[in-house]
């Protein structure tokens, strides 16, 4: 596109300049011309006033010819006309000649009859121009036609085209070569680095290196020092994320037994049993986010192959984990349907896999309101088990659908739904674990759709 445009303006530029030559040659010979025509003039009028007596006697012929004995040396072919443009005499190549009839061009007698100056160019390259002649009573009553062979000119002008368009063809070649170069030599760079972005904004950390010392270079050392630091960051803190619920997870235990202790031996303060219920359910919530913490650490550290799996028929563990949360579905006025569809084997870790299901369905219960429904089925796509889970509820809005997968990301319409927002993550996390995916699809307002995609076996 670039270069379409760079080529189009060229070829504007170098009509206009093959315009400007023609234009200002024609204006150089012009000049040429007319100096030669005063020159011829000035002759004519000395050969007048020596034949006034013939003029006078109308004897025209005869002061043609002494015209032409003076002009004719000067010029290639001279010719005269009277008034009424009849031609009185005419010399070649320096001989006058009789009776002869040569091509004319009426138009430029008449003009210079006119008082003007008046010239064609034939088709062969002959300048024909034309004088007019006053007589003693300021009429211009002849005409002095001399004609020259511009052909030099024109050869001239075409060598001087020659070498401006093979200059500009050559120009136009090595522009075209040299943006190419260029356009490879940082593009391919620039793309790369786009790529290691790419990469890094999915917490990809690779080595990013350009054999380059240039600016380009300079950016890449720059990209890779700041992801190792981000990789190290990350880290950091998933480290630390781990270590402090390693060390919750013991003393949680402790308060989560003495709690329910608690509880279940009050039957007499109905103040105090409240007091231990909350306890109870509070302990309970903690102990889970930790276990999810826990979990999550344990996929940080696994390696690809870390995990157990075995062939499972997947539409038959959603059904099975779907069943689980109909009493849920019940107790909130949902509908919830479940279709089992075909058997479709994948490689999972069950567990992991009906948490996973089991998780997602929880949040489209948890999110939706009383008389929606919510379904779940297993479809077979090409190469691809998908569990789709649906439902009818509050919806999540596009800016944040990318967001929700992160954790402890909760969407700003979650309100007053408990909840830490490690839900989808794990999720996320157990299905690439098994080179599957999750997606999702919603509308604010109207419902969200998530699909949890596993290679098929
Ligand atoms: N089916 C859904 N409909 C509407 N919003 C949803 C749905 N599923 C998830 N969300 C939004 O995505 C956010 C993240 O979900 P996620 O399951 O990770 O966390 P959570 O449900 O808030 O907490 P938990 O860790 O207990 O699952 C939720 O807070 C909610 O805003
Ligand atoms: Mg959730």
């Amino acid at each position: 596109m670039y270069l379409l445009f760079s080529v189009l303006s060229f070829a504007v530029i170098i009509i206009s300049i093959n315009k400007a030559i023609d234009y200002f040659s024609f204006v150089t010979i012009e000049k040429q011309m007319m100096e030669k025509a005063d020159l011829g003039e000035m002759s004519f009028r000395e050969v007048l006033s020596r034949h006034e007596q013939e003029v006078d006697a109308g004897q025209m012929e005869e002061v043609a010819r002494s015209a032409l004995e003076t002009l004719k040396a000067s010029v290639k072919e001279v010719r005269i006309y009277d008034s009424s443009q009849k031609l009185l005499g005419l010399a070649v190549d320096g001989i006058v000649i009789n009776n002869k009839t040569p091509v004319i061009f009426p138009g430029n007698i008449q003009n210079a009859l006119k008082g003007n100056y008046a010239y064609t160019v034939s088709e062969d390259h002959l300048l024909y121009f034309a004088v007019p002649i006053q007589d003693k009573y300021y009429q211009n009553s002849y005409v002095y036609e001399f004609v020259e062979d511009v052909s030099y000119f024109y050869t001239m002008m075409d060598q001087i085209r020659y070498i401006l368009f093979a200059g500009a063809g050559g120009f136009i070649i090595l522009i075209t070569l040299s943006s190419l170069f260029i356009a490879r030599n940082t593009t391919k760079p620039i793309k790369y680095l786009l790529g290691a972005t790419e990469s890094f904004s999915k917490q990809q950390f690779r080595e990013v290196h350009l054999n380059r010392k240039d600016e380009l270079g300079m950016l890449a050392a720059g990209l890779n020092r700041m992801g190792i630091q981000l990789s190290d960051y990350i880290q950091y803190q998933k480290q630390f994320v781990s270590n402090v619920s390693h060390e919750l997870k013991t003393p949680l235990a402790a308060i989560k037994g003495f709690s329910q202790y608690l509880y279940e031996g009050e039957d007499e303060d109905e103040e105090l049993q409240r007091i231990y219920f909350h306890l109870v359910n509070e302990s309970d919530r903690l102990t889970r986010l930790v276990n999810e913490l826990l979990m999550l650490s344990r996929f940080d550290k696994a390696g690809q192959d870390g995990i157990d799996a075995e062939k499972t028929d997947l539409a038959q563990l959603a059904a099975g984990g779907a069943a689980g949360l109909r009493a849920k579905a019940d107790s909130k006025g949902i509908e919830l349907t479940i279709r089992q569809g075909p058997p479709a084997f994948v490689n999972v870790n069950q567990v992991l896999m009906s948490h996973a299901i089991a998780n997602v369905l929880d949040n489209a219960i948890k999110y939706s309101g009383p008389g929606t429904r919510v379904s779940i089925e297993t479809l077979v796509r090409e190469q691809e088990a998908v569990v789709r889970i649906s439902d009818q509820g509050i919806g999540i809005s596009a800016d944040e659908l990318t967001r929700v997968q992160e954790r402890f990301y909760r969407a700003s319409n979650a309100g007053g739904a408990g909840g830490t927002g490690l839900g989808l993550s794990i999720c996320k996390e157990i299905a690439e674990k098994f080179g599957g995916h999750l997606d999702i699809e919603s509308q604010l307002g109207a419902g969200t759709t998530v699909y949890i995609r596993l290679p098929l076996l």
